[in-house]
């Protein structure tokens, strides 16, 4: 695989190994909460206070974490490709931590804070019922991520992406969230290869699959990538 057009999307695997939850699989934050009481519109404005406790543990194990080779290995191939794009699932800031530009944040970012009211957004330190939007003052505020019953943002973009890639790469994500499950079918034209730790739900949509540790394999990948630009 090498230049061409570029689409990758990364998923929590990427950040396991910065000391960040998976959603699924043994450990995995969804094992321990329950999503329908944490992540929709509905539980929000049921019991605000218990999904900004949610996203203020999360926020906090988010800020003590630091970007893992597989995050640095990224952040150098958005410099250095010409025509990548690259798209993550995660609500953590570490490819940008780890110095990539250009990243497209399809479920929304944790750092920031979204006014369910004016729209409002800005970077937040904590998440608790007591914190005003800084806009026009109205709480609770949530954060800015995409809840299930909620859409994906950049959808336009990341489609007509996948509609151009000649090369597709999932990494460190289990393919059982739509829409992100179904990009591979949709980056027809594209070479696939999914890097995960083990093979995913639909690891049989690829032509390829490299399997282990995204801190081993994805700076792997990545020089052999560089090497051909
Ligand atoms: P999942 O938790 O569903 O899947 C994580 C994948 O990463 C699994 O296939 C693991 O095998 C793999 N994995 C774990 N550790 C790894 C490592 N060190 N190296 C490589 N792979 C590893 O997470 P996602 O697929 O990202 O959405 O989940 C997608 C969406 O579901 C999330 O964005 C979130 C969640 O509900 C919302 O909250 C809207």
């Amino acid at each position: 695989m090498s230049a061409g057009r570029l689409v990758i999307l990364t998923g929590a695997g990427l950040s396991a190994e910065s000391g960040l939850g998976t959603f699924r699989g043994a450990g995995g934050l969804w094992k321990g909460h329950d999503a329908t009481r944490l992540a929709t519109p509905d539980a929000f404005a049921r019991d605000p206070e218990t999904v900004l406790d949610f996203y203020r543990m999360r926020l906090e194990v988010a800020s003590h974490a630091a970007p893992n080779p597989a995050h640095l290995a990224l952040a150098r191939l958005s410099h250095a490709h010409p025509a990548l794009t690259l798209i993550t699932q995660n609500v953590d800031s570490l490819l940008e931590h780890g110095g990539a530009t250009g990243v497209i944040h399809m479920h929304g970012t944790l750092e920031s804070g979204l006014c369910p009211v004016c729209g409002h957004r800005w970077t937040v330190e904590r998440y608790d019922i007591d914190v005003c939007c800084p806009g026009c003052g109205h709480r609770p505020i949530r954060p800015d991520v995409v809840w299930f019953g909620e859409m994906p943002r950049h959808m336009p973009k990341i489609e007509a992406a996948l509609a151009r890639a000649n090369t597709f790469v999932a990494i460190g994500t289990s393919g059982s969230v739509w829409p992100a499950a179904g990009f591979v079918a949709e980056a027809a034209q594209a070479q696939s290869l999914e890097i995960n730790l083990e093979p995913s739900d639909i690891a049989q949509e690829f032509d390829t699959g490299r399997y282990g540790p995204a801190s081993e394999i994805v700076p792997i990948w990545v020089d052999e990538v560089l090497a051909t630009l």
